[in-house]
């Protein structure tokens, strides 16, 4: 870094830090009183004494919303919440997709998508064997989703474990090399890689020639900008990514690789070990997420619903 580059970077930080907004974020959190708990130095917080059964007031939603940008990740213990009472919190926060994988939404609600093993007259009740590779929810598509919201019913007693990599993190510990290098790239991302990935695990059907249809490759910023909170973040998975824009896959190759193992250093990383009735929301602009798929699909039962919040094109 340069002096002049060190000065900016101050004056930047210095900067953010006496925004109106950001002190907006204190007074709300204040406001509403909330009980915050990290969950790990890098991401992620327990949010105590919030039932989501009762309708939540904009003070609240406020609060919270700011919470999740600062920790990229809020947990909720011990929701017993309807799918109706699951849709109408997660609405609070902004317009919810319906998945692109259509079977797996729940009948009649079809903003809840369905994870789930368990099986009823022959097949699986939600789509199952989903995620074991690193990803950001809907990557795949030109405008992907904002942040994730899963309620777990029923989950193994042990195993079956989310992962989530902070990409803000893996960010800032980049080099300014590395950083200049990236900031000027354009990563295209393919639903149709995850594909090959899922099938390793055995449970996931290929996707239909419609589905395909519905989801061509697209091209998204390398780095891109979290819209609320300024901060820059990789966003470049294994899950989706094929190569730079104006590159071959086999010059993107060698970067792309460095890229996958930087971005899951274990400093990034907070494992979630799910109880019934927890509620997991995502922030899927500054997170990656990743599946862990060790239990016994024939014997532990697993069944999530999840929302999922649409987002704007990353910047
Ligand atoms: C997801 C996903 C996480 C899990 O729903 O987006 O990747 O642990 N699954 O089931
Ligand atoms: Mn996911």
């Amino acid at each position: 870094m340069s002096l002049a580059e060190v000065t900016e970077s101050r004056r930047k930080t210095s900067r953010a830090k006496t925004t109106p907004k950001s002190k907006n974020r204190k007074a709300s959190v204040r406001k509403a009183k909330l009980d915050i708990r990290p969950a790990s130095q890098v991401l992620g917080a327990e949010i105590r004494g919030i039932d989501q059964r009762e309708k939540q007031s904009a003070v609240m939603i406020a609060a919270l919303r700011d919470t999740l940008c600062k920790y990229s990740l809020l947990l909720f213990r011990d929701q017993d919440i309807t799918p109706e009472r699951h849709v109408a919190f997660s609405r609070r926060f902004g317009k919810l997709e319906h998945h692109v994988l259509a079977e797996y939404l729940l009948p009649g609600i079809p903003e809840i998508y369905v994870l789930s093993n368990i099986r009823k007259r022959g097949k699986t009740i939600g789509r199952a064997g989903v995620g074991e590779y690193w990803h950001s929810d809907l990557q795949y598509l030109a405008k992907p989703s904002l942040g994730s919201i899963m309620h777990a019913l029923e989950v193994p007693e042990v195993g079956g474990d989310t992962m989530f990599a902070n990409q803000t993190a893996a960010y800032e510990a980049l080099s300014d090399g590395m950083k200049k290098l990236l900031d000027g790239l354009q990563v295209v991302n393919h639903f149709a890689k995850a594909r090959f990935l899922s099938a390793q695990v055995g449970m996931v059907r290929p996707f239909s020639d419609d589905e395909l249809k519905k989801t061509p490759p697209v091209v998204h910023p390398a780095v891109r900008t979290h819209p609320e909170t300024g901060k820059k973040a990789l966003y470049i998975s294994p899950g989706f990514a094929l190569n730079f824009v104006g590159m071959t896959e086999a010059e993107s190759r060698p970067i792309l690789e460095f890229i996958y193992e930087h971005s899951i250093n274990l400093r990034f990383i907070y494992r979630h070990k799910w109880r019934p009735h927890d509620v997991v929301f995502w922030d899927n602009r500054s997170l990656m997420h990743y599946a862990v798929q060790d239990y016994d699909h024939a014997k532990d039962r697993r069944h999530m619903q999840r929302t999922t919040i649409s987002g704007g094109k990353p910047i």
